[in-house]
């Protein structure tokens, strides 16, 4: 979701609208604005694009000079009018905006209510206004962060009071950026939305909050401690901008990873419950049998899937790429349950496996991005990913966002058919929710990752190896590289490899080998002894803290330790960066590669 916000002496609802356009690619749910008129904030908020907004606002002209503006993608609650943001205070007094997620929203609004609060929204964002409103005593900045002791979760946070011109401003994992002016300030989730006024800016770090006011603007840690943050200078071309300052689109949503998987399991874990609230219809007690269809990247989320499943709920899983199953005659009954699995929603390959399915009795399931795509309009129910819009080509975060769901999913039917244990559910899911962070660290990563690209970038032909629930990272690994970088990529089970491909082995050929922590470890380990012992240039991917892999591979990619049927998703990260700078050293166009299309409806 985009925000942005403004103190100063232009016209505050122009600043935030053109903002907004500029955002406009991160959502486009609802939109809203917040604007201080005549001692006022008068909101204004719509359900749709920013246009229907903005044709509002050309009737109700709101005259102000301090304001504050949300365009957002839909996670809690539908995209209507009262769950759009600006969220007010019942009186009126103070606005606020909120991207990320309050994990603790329940209880707070509980006791928010007690107290006699009335809401006006079905969204976690609403109970900041409210608490805002209990702990404010005529210091704005101290009330917000008295109330950023009680909230745990992932914010970017900005609130505005009609008796202070001045915005208040707060993050943890979800970006803010403070634009600097003269005599006049701005904030905003991304750069793109302050370029037309300022290049001077400041990115706020983890923990940090603002007061940002016409004269200046104040930084401080959540205890209120002053800290100095940077300023820097943006010189970015406009076009660049549309991409947050990114090169490409795919390394912007490349590093949008972490949040996006915020977003897909926002929500939706509960320890204290020892399962996953999904809101489904579809009963997972009626199922014998799972099959999952996709193509592309989507498929190797089916393939993680199965393994989760399979693992935590015991039921058999098939997977197949959608093109082969409608012409297999699968064997399909009204005990077999028909999962989908697309980003866009709109692949006809997909669509068409699924209506196969259907047609043979089975329930149906989406695992889908694009709200009110086609598959979601024919299924019996949909699993929102909630990746947020993909614009790179070759799926990066949607990927990641399907295999959150596909570990909700799996969580869901265990718990329900009683095959997972509450004990283990909890453990699982404590390292779930660890995920978003994990994925952060594993971004570190990408100097490292560039000097290994850097090194191999002219081979003719790679490798990617991986077993049990890393075969799929391999395929998805090497169907990353031969996407953007045009380089011929092959993926095999490990432990098949011996059976065909090791005659390929030779001293110019790159394997990638996902070996990190498992069962099934050892065995790995053999197999990247196998590669070595025939010349072949081994990197590893590898668990923090595992050295005995140093003794046999040239390169080592430490991700961070995890619960093992989790490790797709750290193992991805370093994959696709690989691809990425490979691809930018051959000169490649990576955003659009040849030939390919971001969704294919024919089939
Ligand atoms: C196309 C894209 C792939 C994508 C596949 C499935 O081939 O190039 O990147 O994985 O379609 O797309 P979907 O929207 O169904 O996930």
């Amino acid at each position: 979701c985009g925000i942005v916000g403004y103190v100063g002496f232009r016209n505050a609802t122009d600043v935030l609208m053109e903002g907004l356009k500029r955002l406009e690619y991160r959502g486009y749910d609802s939109a809203g604005v917040a604007v201080k008129v005549g001692g006022r904030l008068e909101v204004i908020k719509k359900a749709g694009k920013l246009s229907v907004l903005g044709d509002v606002l050309k009737d109700e002209k709101l005259p102000g000079h301090f304001g504050i503006g949300h365009t957002r993608w839909a996670t809690h609650g539908a995209p209507n009018d009262p769950n759009a943001h600006p969220h007010t205070t019942e009186d009126g007094q103070i606005a606020v905006i909120h991207n990320g997620i309050i994990e603790n929203y329940l209880p707070l609004k509980e006791g928010l209510l007690a107290r006699g609060h009335r809401f006006s929204s079905e969204t976690d964002s609403e109970v900041l206004a409210h608490l805002v409103e209990e702990k404010y005593r005529g210091d704005l900045a101290l009330a917000v962060r008295q109330v950023l002791q009680e909230v745990y979760g992932a914010y970017a946070l900005v609130v505005a009071h009609q008796d202070h011109e001045e915005i208040v401003v707060a993050r943890t994992v979800s970006p803010l950026v403070i634009g600097l002016g003269e005599g006049e300030n701005f904030v905003a989730s991304d750069v793109p939305a302050l370029l037309p006024y300022t290049r001077r800016v400041i990115f706020l770090h983890d923990g940090d909050m603002a007061v940002v006011s016409r004269e200046g603007v104040r930084v401080t840690d959540l205890q209120g401690n002053e800290v100095r943050r940077e300023v820097v200078e943006v010189d970015w071309s406009l076009e660049a901008a549309e991409k947050g300052g990114y090169p490409h689109y795919m390394l912007k949503e490349i590093y949008e990873q972490p949040r996006v998987l915020e977003n897909t399991l926002g929500g939706r874990l509960s320890e204290a419950r020892a399962g996953v609230e999904l809101d489904l219809r579809v009963d997972p007690t009626r199922f014998e049998r799972v099959h999952i269809v996709a193509c592309g990247t989507a498929y190797y989320a089916a393939w993680v899937g199965k393994y989760l499943i399979e693992g935590l709920a015991r039921v058999p899983v098939e997977i197949d790429v959608a093109s082969e199953y409608r012409y297999r005659d699968p064997v399909v009954d009204e005990r077999t349950l028909a999962i989908a699995i697309s980003q866009s929603g709109e692949t006809i390959d997909t669509l068409e496996a699924l209506r196969e399915a259907k047609r043979k009795g089975a329930g149906t399931l989406g695992v889908i991005n694009a709200k009110g795509s086609s598959i979601t309009r024919e299924v019996d129910d949909t699993l929102y990913i909630h990746a947020g819009p993909e614009i790179g080509v070759a799926s990066t975060k949607a990927y990641m966002a399907m295999l959150g769901a596909m570990a909700m999913l799996a969580v869901w039917m265990g718990r329900a058919r009683g095959t997972l244990p509450e004990a283990e559910a909890r453990t699982f899911l404590g390292e779930l929710r660890k995920m978003p962070r994990l994925v952060e660290q594993t971004l570190e990563k990408r100097q490292e990752i560039a000097h290994i690209a850097e090194k191999y970038h002219q081979a003719a032909d790679y490798l990617f190896l991986g077993r049990h629930i890393q075969a799929p990272t391999a395929y998805e690994g090497a169907l990353k590289l031969k996407e953007i970088s045009y380089i011929h990529a092959e993926a095999y089970p490990a432990g098949e490899m011996k059976h065909g491909p090791i005659a390929l082995i030779d001293e110019r050929l790159p394997v990638v080998v996902l070996t990190t922590e498992s069962p099934i470890y050892e065995k790995t380990l053999s197999n990247i002894q196998e590669v070595r012992a025939r010349g072949g240039r081994v990197i590893a991917v590898a668990t923090e803290g595992d050295l005995e892999v140093r003794r046999f591979a040239q390169d080592v990619i430490y991700v961070p330790r995890t619960h093992y049927l989790l490790s797709p998703m750290v193992s991805v990260v370093p994959l696709q960066l690989l691809a990425y700078e490979t691809a930018v050293l051959l000169g490649r166009d990576v955003d659009q590669p040849r030939n390919l299309a971001k969704s294919v409806t024919v089939e």
